[in-house]
Order: C-alpha cells, then sequence, then structure tokens
C-alpha cells in the first residue's frame, strides 16, 4: 500500500494512500490529529474527503460525470427519471419487473395526509416555494417517523420520492391561488407533476411530450453530484441518526442559495436585468471582472468542473431543441449565448477556468416550459432527491460512520477573567468623555 509521508516539528509521521476505482488519490488522515497532535485545515473542503462512496463519480478535469458508474450522456440519452432513482438508491439498473414494481409504489404514494392540505395555508402566499417545501419535508416527520426513527426506511424512501413532487406542484397551485390538482395513478412520475402544476380543474390537461421530455432530462442531470453543499448537509445531519425527512428537509434549505441551486433563479433575474439594460452583456462581464464590484456572472464557475460542466452542454443543446419544438423563442438564450461566448474568450475567465454550470441554461428551458423563476430551485430539488436519498442511505448503512464533527483552528482572545456587568457600569461611568464639539 503506498504511504504519504508528513515532516511537523521535526519528525516524520506515514499515512496511509487510499486510491479509488477511478484512481483518484486520497491520503487517509484519520489518525493525523492522534498521532501528530495537529489537524488539517481546509475551509470550504476543497481538498477534504468527507467519505468513500459507490455513488457517483466525477472528473472535474475532464468534465466527466457517471452514475454508479455509467455516463451521465448516456444515461441522459435514453433513461426515465424512475429508472435513475432505483439505480442510484439501490446501486443497480432496475429489471423490467422491478422497475414496474418500482413506479408503481412512486404512483400509490403520491398523495399527501389531507391534513398536510392545511400547512399550506398557513404560509404568506408570497413565501419562497423553496421555504414551503423544506418546511413541508420536514412536515412528513410528524407521519411517518417515530421521533427520530424512520419507522420503515424503505418505505419512507418511496413515500418521500413520491410525495414531494405533489408538495413542490402544491406549492406553486397555492401561490398563484388556485385549487390543487391531486395526483392521478395513470400518468408517469413526470407526467404527473406537469399535470398537477398546469391543469386546471375546467379544462382537460394533456401534457405536451416535449415537456414530459424536457423534464425527464432535467432531472436527470441533476439527480445526484456526490459530495456537492447540500449533499454533505444531508449527510452531516444523517450521521446524528436524524430520521430522513429531517435530513432531506436541511439539503433543501442548503439548495436554496443562490451559491448553491439558487444560482438558477439568480441566472434568469441576471440575463432579465442585462436584457432591461439593452442587452449590453459585455457590460456585465466588465463587472464581473471588476475587483471592486461584488458581482458575479451567476451560473458560472464550478468547485469541480475546471473545464466544462457536461451537464450544461446537454442542456445547451437541449434548449436550442425545446424552443424549436415548442415553436417559441427566447431573447434570453441570445444573451445566454452571447455572454457565454465572450466570457470563454476572456482571460479573465480562461485563466480562472469559469465555465457556464448546469444552472446557466436549465433556467431557460424551465421558462420554456413556463415554470415560474422562483420554482426553478424546487425543480433542482426534485431532481436530487434520490442522489440526497443514496447519499444519505449510502451514509447511514456505513458500518464506520461516525457523527461528522469537524474542528477547528480559535483564532480568538486567549483565556482572560470575566468582569462582571457592576464592575463595567462602574468603569463605564468613570470613564472621562471629551464633550463633542459642536460646530458654530
Ligand atoms: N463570476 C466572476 N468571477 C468568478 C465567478 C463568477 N461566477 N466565480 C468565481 N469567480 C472568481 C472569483 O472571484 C475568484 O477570483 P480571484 O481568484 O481573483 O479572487 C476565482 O474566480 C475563484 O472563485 P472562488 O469563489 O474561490 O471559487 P469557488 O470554487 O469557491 O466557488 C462557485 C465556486 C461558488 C460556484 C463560484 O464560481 C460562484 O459563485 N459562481 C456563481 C454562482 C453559481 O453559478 N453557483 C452554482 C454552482 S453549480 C451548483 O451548485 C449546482
Amino acid at each position: 500500500m503506498k504511504k504519504a509521508k508528513l515532516s511537523l516539528d521535526g519528525q516524520d509521521y506515514e499515512f496511509p494512500v487510499l486510491v479509488g476505482s477511478e484512481d483518484e488519490v486520497g491520503i487517509d488522515f484519520t489518525t493525523l490529529r492522534n498521532t501528530t497532535g495537529a489537524i488539517g485545515l481546509d475551509p470550504g473542503y476543497g481538498n477534504t474527503g468527507s467519505c468513500t462512496s459507490t455513488i457517483t463519480f466525477i472528473d472535474g478535469e475532464k468534465g466527466i460525470l457517471q452514475y454508479r458508474g455509467y455516463p451521465i450522456e448516456e444515461i441522459a440519452a435514453s433513461a426515465s427519471f424512475a429508472e435513475v432513482c432505483y439505480l442510484l438508491v439501490y446501486g443497480h439498473l432496475p429489471t423490467v419487473d422491478e422497475l414496474r414494481d418500482f413506479s408503481d409504489k412512486l404512483t400509490h404514494h403520491s398523495m399527501i395526509h389531507e391534513a398536510m392540505k392545511d400547512f399550506f395555508q398557513g404560509f404568506p402566499p408570497t413565501a419562497h416555494p423553496m421555504m414551503v417545501l423544506s418546511a413541508m419535508v420536514a412536515s412528513l416527520s410528524a407521519y411517518y417517523t417515530r421521533g427520530a426513527v424512520d419507522e420503515d426506511v424503505d418505505l419512507n424512501i418511496i413515500r418521500l420520492l413520491a410525495k414531494v413532487k405533489t408538495i413542490a406542484a402544491f406549492s406553486y397551485k397555492r401561490s398563484i391561488g388556485q385549487p390543487f390538482v391531486y395526483p392521478r395513478n395513470d400518468l408517469s412520475f413526470t407526467e404527473d407533476f406537469l399535470h398537477m402544476m398546469f391543469a386546471v380543474p375546467s379544462e382537460p390537461y394533456v401534457v405536451p411530450d416535449v415537456m414530459d421530455r424536457a423534464l425527464n432530462l432535467l432531472l436527470i442531470l441533476h439527480a445526484d453530484h456526490e459530495q456537492n453543499c447540500s449533499t454533505s448537509t444531508v449527510r452531516m445531519v444523517g450521521s446524528s441518526l436524524s430520521n430522513l425527512f429531517a435530513s432531506i428537509s436541511s439539503g433543501i434549505s442548503a439548495l436554496w442559495g443562490p451559491l448553491h441551486g439558487g444560482a438558477n433563479q439568480k441566472v434568469i433575474e441576471m440575463l432579465e436585468q442585462i436584457r432591461a439594460d439593452g442587452g449590453d452583456y459585455q457590460k456585465y462581464v466588465d463587472m464581473a471582472k471588476d475587483p471592486e464590484s461584488d458581482f458575479r456572472l451567476m451560473g458560472f464557475g464550478h468547485r469541480v468542473y475546471k473545464n466544462f460542466d457536461p451537464r450544461a452542454t446537454i442542456l445547451k443543446e437541449a434548449a436550442a431543441d425545446v424552443l424549436a419544438e415548442l415553436g417559441t423563442t427566447d431573447p434570453l438564450l441570445e444573451i445566454a449565448k452571447n455572454l457565454e461566448r465572450i466570457a470563454l474568450e476572456d482571460p479573465f475567465f480562461v485563466e480562472r477556468k469559469l465555465y457556464p454550470n448546469v444552472d446557466f441554461y436549465s433556467g431557460i428551458l424551465y421558462r420554456a416550459m413556463g415554470i415560474p423563476t422562483e420554482m426553478f430551485t424546487v425543480m433542482f430539488a426534485l431532481g436530487r432527491l434520490p442522489g440526497w436519498i443514496a447519499q444519505w442511505k449510502e451514509g447511514r448503512d456505513d458500518p464506520k460512520a461516525k457523527i461528522s464533527r469537524p474542528r477547528q483552528i480559535y483564532l480568538g482572545a486567549t483565556k482572560r477573567p470575566f468582569v462582571p456587568l457592576e464592575e463595567r457600569v462602574v468603569k463605564e461611568s468613570a470613564t472621562v468623555k471629551e464633550p463633542e464639539l459642536v460646530p458654530a
């Protein structure tokens, strides 16, 4: 076995080196503190492996993404989202019977408890749907767990996958003041979601095939992405043995932030702002480069991808195809393409390896499908759900797993005596203040 050497204060230490199935190399520092007394400091965890995993492989330099060994391009070309859910959660592609049984269960568990409908009325209609989603998913614990313990993990996994699409669609209907449309057992996962979103009681609604295909693709491309911010949150919360619903709810909150899944909403808002500003995208590229400005090109850059994001490549093509098939145009697509072209030629972006990420083109697709901007991150959560669940389950089933508990380097004040309030008051009143100069 390979070893890595570390020299500290004149003493040498050796640590085992772990090589992954795709030849990634990790130095196992599990014993670092016990042997050297030091800890590894890595804010943002850019160099820290928090676990070993068999779910997803990413090579950021080469733009590779694989779920359980299958390349994302091949999965995206012909799989259904239900199949991908099965693959991620159970580790292998389903047989025909397994998929039928799984899809059947996803259909038959899609209703939420009638009492939960009242919860939606408790939120203001203007509440952000990510807030509603997080709260509603946490609320599922009230129905399907005993305190912190899952009554039946496998069944709860199905329930969660099945019910989140209903919760997501209901939160949209509530925000626009329309009656809820109940799930239908004769529709596929993706058709059912679109039906609950867009059907109204007075009119028949048939899900357009192009929308169904686009949603299937979007959900698949978001299904897992190894140890990103929200997934690490799910695993961390799960490491304390919190139940499935509580753990996933915390992942939804982590995803909401604009530096993570919330970027898809921000991308469209940015493109709209550029359009309203006369379409001068160069101005925004310059702003993003200006060290005095904190403006960033939303949808650009990635902690892991340093060449291209394979999901963005697939989505860019799909966005153009879907728009053509729907017979619509979107001026934002042109602005997006121009922004991408300029940014990819500009040394600032080239040197920092800033490429369009998955969020850059997903918003254009959601818009074309009639999904409102505020719902974009909810769509991301719907897609990411099987990945979160698979990662939560892997952490929970790992016999070597421990509660996640990072350490820190303390840079605050050293030990000093506490001064009681009375003494501080006396000291303050004894301080003679200079009279303020009042200008004549
Ligand atoms: N626009 C302009 N400059 C950028 C951008 C951007 N979008 N992203 C990074 N940079 C610059 C930084 O200012 C920094 O420059 P410096 O070295 O001169 O200081 C350099 O590139 C490195 O940036 P970091 O913030 O250190 O990179 P990090 O890996 O920590 O951040 C992140 C990655 C958060 C995705 C970042 O690129 C970003 O904020 N992008 C915009 C938000 C976004 O699209 N998020 C979605 C990510 S994908 C996802 O979560 C699904």
